[in-house]
């Protein structure tokens, strides 16, 4: 399973290539599989149906920790980094691990989880979050994390969409200077879920929250009533393991379908290849488990892996700007996996913060959810890796499962903001408008895959239809990705943003619809259109036009603005509020009523004077004001 050169990798790929059955079958021997499969794939991106490992069956979690505790039972497989470094942290072995998940996984049973139950998990990083996470999938479960930023609405939309019967959530949890009230939000959210019988609530901040008889019970009590003893649960290879929501280019997010067996195997695989990993490695990914970062690389594949794997639960700026390196040094982390709106936001702090830290531990450090810029690569390599660790820029989505396009630590050469060659079994092709394969180097196109690998996504939960038409129906025959692509002179890939109408804000996809539904929902809205624009720290800002009812000055309006912050807060949560909002009384549209967003991205980005054939729009005056008027 382990590549170890760039020879390797070559071999590999064109394995992988020429005869992918064959290939994933061979990784796929390094698991535990209950019963082999009979089929190692069927496939077509039509309907789309695909199957990987058909007939196989296992449980993911006996393969993260029931089969590495004969060899590694007394190792770290997390450890725990809380968001005040004063308080101690905890470690725990596999051996506590398993104990832990098989104890919850057995209260998920005592309170009516049974095999295929969808759960929503909205919690801290806590190790109860993995524990919360892999007790789901020990008894068949489907979990649905939340990410803790989300609003009760939010939440409300998820768990309605997957009609989940159990919620698992935390009094509170502590991020920065700030208290955050889960359990509080999460009642909101209930008011409009019927599907939910039972929530279960972890102690962690001691914050007053109610706790409705029948329906609510403590985490702590409830495990005081069951036993460790909780065998797997046998799982079909195709059964699916979860759901996670992402943001596309319209209407609301769709819940992403994983199923356990490709998924664990590519989480895995690529794992240990991409970063490298070596057996006692510590390994640190400071995404959170809500989104997909979190679930391949904190939870699934590091621990499928038999690896270290820390869990913080924090922000990068807390207590100060070098806490990631005050935690690489206390945990002698070797693998350091961020995103490059955290390098950013450090970047501004300077450098002598550095003059504090050894990080000779580090020996990879990792780049993913958005296009590292140079300036971001090279303060990474010469400040973190001290010019001797290889950076790895992974590109990869929640709808890929794993790392699809990167380089190899230390095999393959990097080249700044490139997230170089495909890895084994991923087939890239670029195409233009029509579908039309541009062939190839120094090209570029829109980024899509000829050829499934094991952790693509089954289907969008509930509306399969949806799948189709979002992903498999653009370019008939091809897996469309959403995103640009450059291939350089020497084949190298470089992802240069989302071709359709979703952001990426400080690494979180974002929807322009949702925010424009969101937006609109305010009081005296009439319409409104959303676009990206760049911003130093997050990559990109959300720039909002807005139309209301009636005309303002200065003073209300500003008010207004706040006001319509708090109404996207409130719908979506903090992280989808516009950065600027600019009110206008019109908006550039074609004779059909399209919005044209080409012209509004040029007048945010502030090029405006390269704005194209607007004598085509229904009232081309409106593009002057708007222009005159651009913040
Ligand atoms: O546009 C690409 C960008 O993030 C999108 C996927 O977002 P999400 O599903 O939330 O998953 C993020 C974590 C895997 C992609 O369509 N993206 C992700 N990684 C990179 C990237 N853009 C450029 N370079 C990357 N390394």
């Amino acid at each position: 399973m382990r590549i170890r050169s760039f020879d390797e990798y070559q071999a590999a790929y064109q394995k992988s290539v020429e005869d992918p059955e064959a290939f994933w079958a061979e990784v796929a021997q390094n698991f535990h599989w209950r019963k082999p499969w009979t089929k190692t794939l069927q496939w077509n991106f039509d309907e789309p149906n695909i199957k990987w490992f058909v007939g196989g069956k296992l449980n993911i979690t006996e393969n993260c920790l029931d089969r590495h505790l004969a060899e590694r039972g007394d190792q770290p497989a997390i450890v725990w980094e809380p968001n005040d470094p004063n308080e101690v942290g905890t470690t725990l072995t596999y051996r506590m691990l398993h104990d832990q998940v098989c104890r919850f996984a057995n209260v998920l049973k005592r309170n009516g989880v049974v095999k295929g139950d969808r759960v929503c998990i909205y919690m801290p990083m806590v190790p109860e979050l993995a524990i919360a996470v892999l007790a789901c999938a020990r008894i068949g479960a489907v979990h649905s994390v939340v990410f803790g930023g989300f609003s009760a609405q939010s939440i409300a939309d998820r768990i309605n969409d997957a009609q989940c019967k159990v919620v698992i959530t935390a009094d509170g949890s502590y991020r920065g200077n700030k208290e955050v009230p889960l359990k509080n939000t999460v009642d909101d959210a209930l008011i409009g879920c019927p599907s939910v019988k039972r929530v279960i609530v972890m102690t962690r901040t001691r914050t007053p929250v109610s706790m409705i008889k029948g329906r609510d019970v403590w985490w702590e009590q409830e495990l005081k009533q069951v036993t460790a003893d909780c065998p797997a649960e046998e799982m079909d290879a195709e059964d699916m393991l979860f759901i996670l929501y992402t943001s596309g280019s319209t209407g609301k997010p769709k819940g992403v379908v994983h199923t356990c067996g490709g998924y664990m195997v590519y989480a895995a695989y690529t794992f240990q290849n991409v970063f490298q990993y070596e057996p006692g490695q510590v390994h640190f990914c400071t995404a959170d488990i809500g989104w997909i970062t979190g679930h391949s690389y904190i939870v699934y594949g590091p621990l499928a892996c038999g690896a270290t794997s820390v869990i913080f639960e924090g922000v990068p700026t807390y207590p100060d700007c070098g806490r990631f390196w005050d935690i690489t040094d206390k945990h002698k982390v070797n693998i350091l996996y961020t995103a490059p709106t955290a390098i950013r936001s450090l970047m501004g702090f300077g450098t002598d913060v550095f003059n504090k830290y050894d990080l000779s531990s580090i020996d990879v450090l990792g780049s993913v959810g958005e296009p590292i810029n140079a300036e971001a690569w090279h303060w990474y390599d010469d400040h973190v890796g001290k010019n001797r660790a290889p950076i790895v820029d992974t590109w990869w989505q929640t709808e890929t499962g794993g790392i699809l396009i990167s380089p190899l630590a230390g095999i393959t050469k990097t080249k700044p903001t490139f997230a170089t060659l495909p890895l084994p079994g991923v087939q890239p092709i670029l195409v233009d408008e029509n579908g039309k394969e541009i062939e190839g180097n120094g090209v570029s196109g829109n980024l899509c895959m000829k050829f499934p690998w094991p952790g693509i996504l089954r289907t969008t939960y509930g509306d399969h239809e949806r799948c189709r038409q979002t992903y498999f129906a653009t370019y008939p025959g091809l897996y469309f990705t959403g995103d640009g692509c450059l291939r350089d002179e020497d084949g190298y890939y470089r992802i240069t943003g989302r071709v359709d109408d979703v952001l990426n804000v400080s690494g979180h996809r974002i929807g322009t619809a949702e925010v424009e539904n969101a937006i609109n929902m305010h009081t005296g809205v009439v319409e409104s259109a959303v676009v990206g624009y760049p911003h130093d720290i997050k990559g990109q800002g959300i720039y909002a036009y807005v139309i209301t009812e009636h005309p303002m000055d200065d003073k209300d309006a500003d008010l207004t603005k706040r006001d319509i912050n708090a109404t996207v807060s409130r719908v979506i949560g903090p992280i989808a509020k516009p950065d600027k909002i600019q009110f206008v009384s019109g908006l550039p549209k074609t004779r059909s009523g399209k919005i044209m967003r080409r012209i509004l991205r040029k007048i945010a980005e502030g090029d405006t004077n390269n704005l194209g054939d607007t004598t085509t729009l229904l009232d081309p005056a409106v593009v002057d004001e708007i222009k005159s008027g651009v913040l």
